[in-house]
């Protein structure tokens, strides 16, 4: 968790006075966020928030943080996690089933910085199975899709429920594990033009920079 706050910390201090924000999800960002709420009271910074799920929703209203909405305003800078990075920073998320949110967010930012521990740096992207955000009634044929392609689906079930999980948006997640990802460019695509598929899981080609916590201190890795 140390390691999670050092990066969501130091990416808090990424953001100016007047920037309008978008707010990712997840454990890392947490600490971001309730950071960024800190130094809006600490600094009297007049900043807008984006959240890309309830969870960063609520947060940011806890932490004092104005909402607003993408139909109102364009983002500077979107600060968010990542389930996995490559060398070139393509990433797989949604590991708390928000990737689809996320993916409009971060992508629209100016700017959009992943906040990440070390664990989270890979050579190549796959060991974390790859999210898809699947309309219920799909559930079926999306699998068949995905089957024919070599990956293996398996159906999000949710802990504290019955059932599997319900997105923010009210869809359901199936988990794709590949054995390898070539191209996660050419992948993200694919997995997109499966009727059924909302969204997936793979970020290629839309991060500026990322800061790591390591057990050494932060790095930060640009292009
Ligand atoms: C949520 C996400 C998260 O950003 C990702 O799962 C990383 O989470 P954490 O910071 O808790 O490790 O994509 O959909």
């Amino acid at each position: 968790m140390e390691l999670k706050k050092i990066a969501g910390y130091a990416a808090a201090e990424r953001v100016k006075d007047g920037n309008v924000v978008g707010l990712g999800t997840g454990s890392t960002t947490h600490y971001f966020i309730e950071r960024l709420g800190e130094r809006i009271k600490e600094e009297k910074m007049d900043i807008l928030g984006i959240p890309t799920s309830y969870q960063s929703f609520l947060l940011a209203k806890d932490s004092g943080i104005i909402i607003t909405t993408l139909d109102e305003h364009y983002i500077d800078i979107a600060v968010d996690g990542a389930d996995e990075v490559d060398n070139d920073f393509n990433l797989i998320k949604g590991g708390g089933a928000a990737h689809t949110l996320e993916k409009i967010v971060d992508e629209s930012a100016e700017k959009f910085v992943v906040i990440v521990d070390d664990s989270k740096l890979v050579d190549a992207l796959g060991e974390f199975p790859v999210p898809l955000e699947v309309i219920p009634q799909a559930c079926r044929t999306v699998s068949d899709h995905i089957k024919a392609f070599n990956g293996i689906p398996s159906l999000r079930m949710a802990e504290r429920k019955d059932g599997p999980v319900i997105t923010d948006n009210g869809n359901f997640v199936i988990d794709v594990k590949f054995e390898t990802i070539n191209d996660p460019a050419a992948l993200e695509k694919e997995l997109n033009s499966i009727p059924g598929v909302v969204e997936n899981g793979i970020f290629a080609g839309i991060v500026d920079e990322v800061i790591v916590g390591t057990p050494e201190g932060v790095k930060i890795l640009k292009k």
